[in-house]
């Protein structure tokens, strides 16, 4: 599984701890490379490229409050992106939302949460049934 990460300045930090936990999935970083203020949507635009052109598989994303970067990101058709606040959104996400992207607050959650999530998510499998019912809607909403 090909994995790209990327995040604004408020979530350069939490980013930098990911990778360094996460060193055997080889994440791909995509920014930001510095603490310098940049614009969230620009990086959620680069994580969403890369997997809607099947460049990666899944994404990673992070800003200040996991909140503009989510909203970026869900913009586009295909896009299916996670907020993990808990540990039971973290397993929900995966066996009804067959989430694509997981999203974190730099500035509101606490790395040991935020590496426990991943792992959380990562063991779950998606249920599908009535779920691809509902995740099918939402790519005919207009
Ligand atoms: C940047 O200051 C901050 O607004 C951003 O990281 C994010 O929290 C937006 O939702």
């Amino acid at each position: 599984m090909k994995t790209v990460i990327a995040a604004d300045h408020g979530g350069y930090e939490l980013k930098k701890q990911i990778i360094e936990h996460f060193s055997s999935l080889n994440l791909l970083d995509l920014g930001t490379y510095s603490p310098d203020s940049t614009d969230y949507p620009d990086y959620a635009k680069k994580v969403v490229k890369a997997i809607l052109t099947g460049e990666a598989d899944f994404g990673i994303l992070i800003c200040g409050t996991g909140i503009g970067i989510s909203i970026a990101a869900n913009r586009f058709s295909g896009i299916r992106a996670a907020l993990l606040y808990s540990d039971e959104v973290a397993r929900l996400a995966k066996q009804h939302n067959n989430a694509n992207v997981l999203v974190f607050g730099g500035r509101t959650m606490k790395a040991d949460d935020v590496i426990r999530r991943i792992e959380i998510f990562l063991a779950e499998k998606y249920e599908g049934g009535r779920h691809q019912k509902r995740l099918d809607k939402i790519e005919q909403t207009e």
